[in-house]
Parts: C-alpha cells; structure tokens; sequence
C-alpha cells in the first residue's frame, strides 16, 4: 500500500487497557488507511474497539505502541513520541471534559430560570 500525504496511516496500533489480570486488549495491531478525502465507516459489534480507534486517533487516549500519522506527522510512535504534540495532547483530553462541563452548568441555569419563574 502505498500512503498519500494528507490523509491517515495506521499502523500496528495496539491498545490495552489496564494491567496484569484485568488487562484488556482492545485494539490488536489494527492497520489501516483512509486518504484524504475519503469517507470511511467503522462498524462493528460492541466492544470491537471503534470507540478506542477514534479516540486515540483523536488523541484523546494513547495507544499503547503502534503507528499514527496524520497528514505528513507522525503524531504517536509507540505512544506519545512527538513531544511538541505531547502538550496538544494534554489540552484535547481535557477538551470534551470541559465542554461537557459546560453543556451541564448551562442546562442546570436554564432549569433554575424556569423553576424561578414558579415563584
Ligand atoms: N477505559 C477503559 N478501561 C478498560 N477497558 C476499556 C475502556 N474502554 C474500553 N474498554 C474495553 O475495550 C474494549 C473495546 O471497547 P470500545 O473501544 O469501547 O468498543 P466499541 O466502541 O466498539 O464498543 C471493550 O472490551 C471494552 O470493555
Ligand atoms: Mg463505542
């Protein structure tokens, strides 16, 4: 296969969660490709590792070894390698902490606006 720049290259991406007895594996040396430009759906019964896939794609978790290259970066190499993406790391996983904070706090102050009016 040969790999155009612009799109993702996944390469013997392996994720485990945990350790020892508990440890689960839940992605086994997935390889794939998606040029840019191209629509691709991930299907699968649950627990077959989609969400996984797309969060450490996302860089919202860290593989546990393996390939991704986005564009022309490689943005993990057996983890978190690239230490400039190592901080762009850190902020996206706070991300949809804080807008799912966010959603919370402006839903409860638009109940209490309606209870309010009760009174
Ligand atoms: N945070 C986690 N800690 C431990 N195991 C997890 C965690 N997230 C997912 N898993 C396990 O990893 C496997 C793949 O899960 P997941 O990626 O959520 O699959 P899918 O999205 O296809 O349903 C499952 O066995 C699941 O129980
Ligand atoms: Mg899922």
């Amino acid at each position: 296969m040969t790999y155009k720049t612009g799109g993702i290259l996944i390469e013997n991406l392996r994720k485990v969660y945990g350790h020892g007895d508990t440890a689960v594996e839940a992605l086994k040396n997935v390889n794939m490709q998606v040029s840019a430009g191209e629509v691709v759906g991930l299907v699968g019964p649950s627990g077959a590792g989609k969400s996984t896939l797309l969060k450490c794609l996302g860089a919202i978790i860290e593989p546990t070894s393996g390939r991704m290259t986005l564009g022309n970066e490689v943005i993990f190499e057996d983890g978190c390698a690239n230490f400039e993406l190592v901080d762009t790391c850190e902020n996206i996983r706070e991300l949809p902490v804080k807008s799912a904070v966010q959603i919370k706090i402006d839903n409860l102050k638009r109940e209490l606006a309606e209870l309010e009016k009760l009174v």
